[in-house]
């Protein structure tokens, strides 16, 4: 098997009439707060956007206090010598602290990949599977590291679903390949190649120790705590940061559509009533 395999959630916000649901993005917000921000930053994000419709709707108060949570490096301050200050409503949040984690403002939209047959994005357009599954498969992807590599030495943590990671050789499927080359003479002689035809185990290497294990976090909502919960909570938290308007765009789709089916029937009608005297 060669790739990563992608496990279809089931979001909320997927299909055409879908939204977020704003307790599961607070929880998400609280995973990520806990324990993905103590080496990944979101520096697009803006602390008063947690407040905004279609977010995690934190009520005003709380989203002041939970800037104040952060303290921001400020140019301005101390007579441009520069300064520590706590953050305000207006400032974003930090960015990674640990230098080889990626920020995660847009991770959820950069992984949308196009799963399914021949890559043509079928598993997308079918079962919404796209960037917030892969960040929530990721989550739940650390397996025990397979036999074929216990003598590689491999970094990092063997994870079915990460692909960019490093693979040995020696869970490599390899076949050797014949090759004749023809000198000028005309001689013939025959090259044997070793040529990697497939892998034992889908995945790689990830440099990102297994950040969630189930009952990570405690929640005031009193929902689930298993892994599988907590992955979805924190990739649907990701996937409001990278595209936090999805609501409202969705809702003026549907009322473009409703729009455009009135305007259809008037017209009909009116064309049927303007030459009606003509037949
Ligand atoms: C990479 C999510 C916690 C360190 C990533 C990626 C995602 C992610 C989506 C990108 C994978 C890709 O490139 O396809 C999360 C989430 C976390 C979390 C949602 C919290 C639940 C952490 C923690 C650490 C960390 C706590 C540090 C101990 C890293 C590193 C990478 C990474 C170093 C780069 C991996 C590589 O390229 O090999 N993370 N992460 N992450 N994360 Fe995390």
């Amino acid at each position: 098997e060669s790739g990563g395999h992608v496990e279809d959630f089931d979001f909320s916000f997927e299909g055409p009439f879908g939204s977020y649901d704003q307790m599961q993005l607070q929880r998400g917000l609280q995973i990520y707060t806990e324990i993905c921000a103590a080496c990944h930053g979101l520096e697009y994000v803006s602390f008063r956007n947690l407040s905004e419709e279609g977010g995690p709707m934190l009520p005003e108060e709380q989203m002041r206090a939970y800037a104040q949570y952060y303290e921001i490096y400020d140019e301005t301050l101390n007579d441009g010598e520069g300064d520590y200050r706590l953050a305000t409503p207006a400032d974003r949040f930090p960015q990674s602290s640990l230098s080889n984690a990626p920020d995660l403002s847009l991770m959820a939209k950069a992984r949308a990949g196009f799963h399914g047959p021949y890559g043509l994005g079928i598993n997308q357009f079918l079962y919404g599977m796209g960037g917030p599954e892969y960040v929530a498969t990721l989550l739940v992807a650390y397996e025990e590291e397979p036999e074929c590599a216990a003598d590689a030495g491999m970094e990092g943590y063997y994870n079915s679903a990460f692909t960019a990671g490093g693979y040995p050789d020696s869970c490599k499927i390899f076949e050797e390949v014949e090759t004749e080359v023809t000198d000028e003479d005309g001689n013939v002689t025959t090259t044997t190649e070793l040529v990697e035809v497939g892998r034992q185990v889908p995945g790689s290497w990830i440099a990102m120790p297994q950040p969630l294990y189930g009952d990570d976090v405690e929640f005031a909502d009193g929902h689930s705590t298993e892994l599988h919960h907590e992955a979805e909570d924190v990739a649907a938290f990701l996937m409001w940061a990278a595209e936090p308007h999805l609501n409202a765009r969705k809702a003026g789709g549907l009322q473009g559509v409703i729009f455009l089916v009135v305007l259809s029937v008037l017209l009909y009608l009116a064309n049927k009533r303007l030459w009606a005297p003509h037949k």
